[in-house]
């Protein structure tokens, strides 16, 4: 059974999210809403924009740096901090070896996402496209390395998931500026 901390947090931070919320403009907020709809999982949305206040605008191009920056940022700190934590736990010495090949996937991608950051200074919203296409496929690449065989569950299956969703947040964002 979940204890009452876990059930009370599930209550409080998306609260908390949502009033923070309230400080935005409600031209940003609609567009904001409009983005992490359209993502994989909102409260998460939300709080990447949230945690860059200043950067909140209503203009799409400024989301999307705001995005991939606050991204940027998150990837580094799963790869270089949370897996390489995870991996000092780790003793079976094939997930030692999967987790490490994903550090390098994970350090690609990172590579890609910088591209993916520069590429609308330059209206290139195709390549930008192209280079979070390239990172999602790092990203799965990662993921399968467990699937064997043998198969093993993934000990860092959560930290990569942040990952997949910052992807799609950048990903929703292009597809919104190209579309419209
Ligand atoms: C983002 O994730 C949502 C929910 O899983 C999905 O429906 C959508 O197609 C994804 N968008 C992009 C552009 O990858
Ligand atoms: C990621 O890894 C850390 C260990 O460094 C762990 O404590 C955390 O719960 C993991 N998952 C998520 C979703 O952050």
């Amino acid at each position: 059974m979940a204890s009452p901390i876990s059930c009370l947090s599930i209550l409080i931070i998306p609260l908390l999210v949502n009033s923070l919320f309230y400080d935005v403009s409600n031209a940003d907020r609609a567009l904001v809403e409009k983005i992490c709809k359209k993502s994989m999982d909102y409260d998460f949305c939300l709080s990447i924009f949230l945690s860059d206040h200043e950067g909140l605008t209503n203009v799409l191009y400024n989301l999307g740096l705001v995005s991939t920056d606050v991204s940027l940022g998150i990837i580094s700190d799963v790869n270089n901090g949370e897996i390489r934590n995870v991996l000092t736990r780790v003793t079976d010495p094939l997930d030692r070896r999967n987790i490490l090949d994903c550090q390098t996937d994970i350090d690609d991608l990172y590579g890609d996402m910088q591209l993916a950051y520069n590429a609308p200074s330059t209206q290139s919203y195709a390549k930008e496209a192209t280079y979070l296409a390239s990172a999602q496929q790092k990203i799965t690449k990662c993921n399968k390395r467990f699937e064997g065989p043998p198969k093993h569950e993934s000990p860092i299956s959560g930290n990569t998931s942040k990952i997949t969703k910052l992807i799609n947040i950048s990903s929703v964002i292009v597809s919104i500026i190209t579309s419209s």
